[in-house]
């Protein structure tokens, strides 16, 4: 649906270049969740605002379900954009307007609606977001989450394909990015929105993606699916960028301590089968689970473990072999 060729752009600060998104290429496919993350000023905001050309490229093309966004008229990309909304970290609604109003601003631009449709349109939105009860509130007498469900309101209400969402969690709490989240799936799911959304959370990513690039300094460093990503990351910044979402030990040495130690991921419904215990007794040892985390990446569930082997039976290798045959990698960690 979105195919992102080799664009690049730069800003001119006081006279001099700073490049802030260099070649980069991507696809983003149809009805899909489509993750960017990395740390602040890798260029993400560059990168999603090029996609409604808030951004223009200075070179490289984008192309959205085979035309070329660039060499759009005036009036062709006033169309483009009113399909493709988009939410922020700071909401950016206007204060003096009610949030019936705020949401009403982008149907009033499009002009093709009567002042019925309008209001109809204005109350289904408020109930799709669970708001129904605030539409003559202003943003000020909102609480975070609810000035975001607004603003993603306001960015459904010309019934976009696609919708474009710059850190929309960062201002909140962690309990009001869950239900934000939540409420994205669903639009997802319910009305097959594609939806890109840039995140420097790796747990943004966990709950809702579907793939993921990951930017540093510009630059795509690695793209994937989400699985493959969080749990075998391959550059450096993307195993930074997991390891602060959820920490793991690389080495005995950094968990003090010595033994046999394997580092075991598990993916699917293995996850909660009683593998240690089977491997157990089969090979007659003990394992202490020393770090882990078990939880779902979307809804597939997924475990990431590291157990230390106990008892003067403990084979390394045939340890190994025997996790190896559930788990969907056994790593030995240099102690
Ligand atoms: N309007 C701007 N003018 C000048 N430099 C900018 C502007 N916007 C972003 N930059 C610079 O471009 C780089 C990428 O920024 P940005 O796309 O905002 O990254 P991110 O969203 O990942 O934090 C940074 O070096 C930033 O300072
Ligand atoms: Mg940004």
């Amino acid at each position: 649906m979105i195919e992102i060729d080799n664009i690049s752009k730069h800003y001119v600060v006081d006279g001099v270049a700073i490049p802030a998104i260099s070649g980069i290429s991507l696809r983003v496919e149809a009805g899909e969740v489509f993750g960017i993350i990395g740390v602040s000023g890798a260029g993400k905001s560059t990168l999603v605002r090029t996609l409604n050309l808030l951004e223009r490229p200075d070179s490289g093309r984008i192309r959205v379900d085979g035309s070329d966004i660039t060499t759009l008229s005036k009036d062709q990309l006033l169309r483009y954009r009113r399909k493709t909304g988009m939410i922020f970290q700071h909401f950016n609604l206007i204060s003096a307007k009610t949030v019936g109003e705020n949401i009403r601003f982008p149907l009033k631009l499009a002009g093709e609606y009567t002042r019925a449709e309008m209001d109809r349109r204005v109350d289904e939105l408020l109930d799709l977001v669970e708001l129904g009860g605030h539409r003559d509130k202003y943003p000020a007498q909102l609480s975070g989450g609810q000035k975001q469900r607004v603003g993603i309101a306001r960015a459904l209400a010309n019934h976009p394909k696609l919708l474009l969402c710059d850190e929309a969690t960062s201002a909140l709490d962690p309990q009001t990015t869950q239900s934000i989240l939540s409420l994205l799936l669903d639009i997802n799911r319910r009305f097959g929105l594609t939806i890109v959304l840039i995140t420097h959370e790796m747990d943004v990513i966990r709950r809702i993606c579907d793939r993921v690039a990951v930017l540093d300094r510009g630059v795509l460093v690695e793209e994937g699916v989400v699985a493959d990503v969080l749990l075998h990351p391959q550059h450096e910044i993307t195993r930074a960028l997991v390891q602060e979402s959820c920490p793991s030990a690389t080495t005995g040495q950094r968990l003090g301590l010595s033994g046999p130690l394997f580092r075991l991921t598990f993916l699917g419904a293995v996850t909660y089968q009683p593998i240690l215990q089977r491997i157990s007794a089969a090979l007659d040892v003990g394992f202490n689970i020393v770090e882990g985390v078990v939880g779902r990446i979307k809804e597939t569930p997924y475990g990431q473990i590291t157990v230390q082997a106990l008892g003067d039976a403990a084979d390394p290798a045939r340890i190994a072999a025997a996790f190896g045959e559930h788990a969907v990698r056994c790593e030995a960690l240099p102690s």
